[in-house]
């Protein structure tokens, strides 16, 4: 996939995971192939530390209680003793000179033996020394015969000891022998890791930039539980939304090409009928104009309801403290007009003195003079407006019946849709816009309460809105405003 931004080498995500893992496989390896084998070199060491020290001192406490210093003595100590087979003993006199070597073809008896280990050895002190390499242990040892009181010699062995050493290299290489599988083994799965990881990280950034070139039907589909799998469905509901979003923006722009479309046709039919005319009668022009008026009315209620519901979804304020009783009251007074020209009666229930509810005031107003007016204009003539109020712990419910001509069921779910009207006709000569109902939904939802219709076709409709009681404490500040 051609990246329209690829992030620089060092700061790529897989160079980061190849060489986090690579780092860390080569330090467990580094640790594996030194800490084991020296720990094991030292055991060894301390082990046979232990043991010719234990042998030799033993052996060299029994030359100090026999009753002479001389070869004798020390071969017979040597085979009680049961110690030396496999190391060199020499025994020497104060002055370092071999009195007794176990080495029978031994050239070395009478003659100066002055290792460093007998130097010190004569000078009183317990020696142990061991040189390692590759091929063998090297140890030695040394300590004095004391007799009465008196350094009278030293005992002196050394060990050449192939045997551990080859232990030790066996071992040192089985370990090299499992890290080098285990780094192919590990190598193979962070390749794997991170082809699959590249892989899908592609496919969540074909999708971002499909988004972003405006293709929201495209899915990434990643079918898996890890993060990134997580981030793939996250990315795709985001992009059903946007997708539903985008085809109402369409349908709303081209309804509302369309609503104002069709005003704006009929007055140029009208000023075209006008201008057409050769002569025409001043009533007859004035019906015309008249017609023009009523037109031009109606753009100017669309684009008033188009900028309210463009207002609040640029955030309009919500919140706020309104007296439900008192927007009531001015919306009946404001409706007596078109109610006494239907002969319609609207009549109050359980109307308490004051009802302060949550939101603000001119949305509420909004809500509740449309909800009246269309009770009002979808009446039958000298029908009743029934108005009621009931409070609630934490509610008050607004109850607005009409005895009008009723919603099908099947229409009920669409008349807060945007521009719907269920008769055109009809609601052209009521000079309906069909944004009536869809600014009462979106103001209810914008101050946390919600609405309810209930109809039956050719009896009547009785909307329910639901709004959230005023925390009591508050003052109370109207601010009113705004008309249908
Ligand atoms: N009380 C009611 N009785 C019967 N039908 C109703 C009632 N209220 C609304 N309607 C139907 O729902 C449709 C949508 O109502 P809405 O208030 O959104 O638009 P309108 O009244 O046509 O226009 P506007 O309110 O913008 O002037 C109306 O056209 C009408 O057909
Ligand atoms: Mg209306």
């Amino acid at each position: 996939m051609e990246y329209r931004q690829r992030p620089a080498m060092g700061n790529s995500l897989r160079f980061k995971v190849f060489f986090s893992f690579m780092l860390l496989t080569v330090v467990l390896l580094a640790i594996l192939n030194t800490y084991p084998v020296s720990r094991m070199r030292n055991q060894l060491i301390l082990a046979r530390e232990v043991e010719m020290r234990s042998d030799f001192g033993a052996f060299s406490a029994a030359l100090e209680s026999a009753s002479a210093f001389d070869y004798e003595t020390a071969a017979t100590a040597l085979s009680i003793l049961d110690v030396g087979r496999e190391q060199r003993v020499l025994v020497t006199d104060a002055s370092g000179r071999v009195i007794y070597d176990n080495l029978k073809t031994s050239d070395l008896i009478g003659k100066t033996a002055l290792f460093s280990e007998i130097i010190e050895a004569l000078s009183g002190k317990d020696v142990f020394r061991c040189t390692y390499n590759i091929e063998a242990f090297n140890y030695r040892t040394a300590c004095a015969v004391i007799r009465d009181n008196t350094v009278v010699g030293a005992v002196y062995a050394y060990q050449y000891d192939s045997g551990s050493a080859d232990l030790l290299r066996e071992t040192r290489e089985e370990i090299l022998q499992i890290s080098i599988a285990v780094t192919a083994v590990t190598l193979l799965f962070i390749v794997t890791f991170i082809i699959s990881l590249r892989r899908r990280f592609d496919r969540v950034l074909a999708g971002v930039y499909q988004v972003q070139e405006g293709n929201y039907d495209y899915r990434i589909d990643l079918h898996s539980s890890d993060e990134l799998g997580i981030i793939a469905g996250e990315f795709d509901k985001m992009s059903d939304q946007l997708a539903k979003n985008e085809s109402i923006r369409r349908q709303f722009v081209s309804d509302a090409s369309h609503e104002l479309k069709t005003p704006l046709a009929s007055i140029k039919l009208l000023c075209d009928s006008i201008l057409q005319a050769r002569e025409m009668r001043v009533e007859d022009v004035r019906e015309f104009l008249g017609d023009i008026r009523e037109e031009i009315d109606r753009l100017t209620r669309i684009t008033e309801g188009l900028l309210y519901i463009s207002r609040m979804e640029n955030g309009a304020p919500m919140d706020g403290i309104c007296d439900l009783t008192h927007t009531l009251v001015r919306s009946t007074d404001m409706l007596q007009g078109n109610a006494a020209q239907m002969e319609v009666e609207i009549t109050y229930h359980d109307l308490p003195e004051m009802a302060y509810v949550s939101g603000n005031p001119d949305m509420i107003y909004q809500v509740v003079f449309n909800l009246m007016e269309n009770a009002v204009k979808y009446n039958r003539r000298g029908g009743k407006v029934q108005v009621a109020l009931e409070v609630r712990d934490d509610q008050t419910l607004l109850h607005v019946a009409d005895t009008g001509i009723g919603i099908r069921e099947e229409e009920l779910e669409r008349i807060f849709d945007r521009f719907y009207r269920v008769d055109k006709m009809r609601s052209r000569e009521t000079r309906g816009t069909g944004l009536g109902l869809s600014i009462v939904g979106q103001c209810m939802e914008a101050i946390g309460g919600h609405i309810e219709v209930t109809s039956t076709y050719g009896e009547g409709t009785c909307f329910t809105a639901y709004f959230n009681n005023a925390p009591e404490e508050e003052p109370f500040e109207e601010e009113e405003g705004g008309n249908s």
